[in-house]
């Protein structure tokens, strides 16, 4: 092996320290600390080790945690109207509902409800537009998040071939947006790309964000790559990334590791999102 591993478990409490420092800096300012709301419906376990962690990061932040649980089969109008309260609630300057939601409730239509100002996870329409746009939003917290890294990693990435795999509105669509500002020169790939191979193959930059375990071979990695790799796939051999890591990181400059590489980012970005609400809405 001869890539860097990108530590983002390091990085991600250094920037978790950093918000909680000025969160007490907001807290003596605006005489109250920046409040995230975070609404869980349903039990899916994996939703539900997520909202766990995001409050124990609230807490230790500094930060108030408002937490709801609805049982799965409540009614959409019975959560639309939660959202509506959460909207003209003076102390939550961030709203969070986890998906994915049980069926009978319209994701879209409940993401589109909370105000876009408290919209810390950057999924309502226009913020995705103010992101396209160049206007002032929030951007989601995964690409957000890898932007860091990379940029921690590589400084200006203006002029570098960047090749995005995946086109989700969560993580493929704002990365791809995010590098485009950045001056990158981007390609989206997806599961319907032809010779995905020779794509991935002359990129600088690799983000993986399909959702399929291993699928990007080391063997098409350009050498002296920096690969990001968003994964988090649970197999027999356990929690592996979109990458083959061992065969990436042979040619790679530069890896993040699954896990301890972006998984730890999103958490912080949410806080960091949480923070920059609190202080526009507090001005
Ligand atoms: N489900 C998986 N990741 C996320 C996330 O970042 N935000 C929300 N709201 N739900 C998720």
């Amino acid at each position: 092996m001869s890539a860097d591993i990108i530590d983002g478990k390091a990085f991600a409490a250094a920037l978790r320290a950093r918000i909680a420092g000025q969160v007490e800096t907001f807290i003596a300012a605006a005489g109250r600390p920046p409040g995230l709301a975070v609404v869980l419906v349903g039990e899916d376990p994996a939703s539900a080790v997520y909202v766990r962690s995001k409050h124990k990061a609230v807490r230790e932040a500094g930060m108030e945690g408002f937490e709801y649980r609805f049982p799965a089969d409540v009614p959409e109008a019975e959560l639309l109207a939660l959202v509506d309260r959460l909207n003209a609630d003076v102390n939550v300057d961030g709203i969070l509902v986890q998906l994915p939601l049980p069926a009978h409730i319209d994701e879209r239509i409940v993401t589109t409800r909370i105000d876009p100002d408290k919209d810390v996870d950057g999924f309502h329409p226009v913020n995705a537009g103010r992101l396209a746009t160049g206007l002032h939003g929030f951007v989601p917290c995964t690409p957000l998040g890898c932007l860091m890294l990379l940029r921690d990693r590589l400084g200006d990435l203006s002029g570098l071939d960047a090749v995005v795999i995946g086109r989700s509105n969560i993580v493929g669509k704002p990365m791809a947006q995010l590098l485009i500002k950045e001056s990158c020169t981007v390609t989206v790939a997806h599961s319907r790309t032809r010779d995905l191979s020779s794509v991935v193959r002359r990129a600088d930059i690799v983000v993986a964000a399909v959702g399929r375990p291993e699928m990007i071979r080391g063997e098409w990695i350009k050498p002296g790559a920096t690969v990001i790799d968003v994964g988090i796939n649970r197999t027999a051999a356990g929690l592996v990334g979109d990458v083959d890591f061992a065969g990436a990181a042979s040619v790679a400059a530069a890896i993040t590791p699954v896990p301890g590489g972006v998984g730890p980012m999103t958490i912080a970005v949410l806080l960091r999102n949480t923070l920059v609400s609190a202080h526009r809405r507090a001005q």
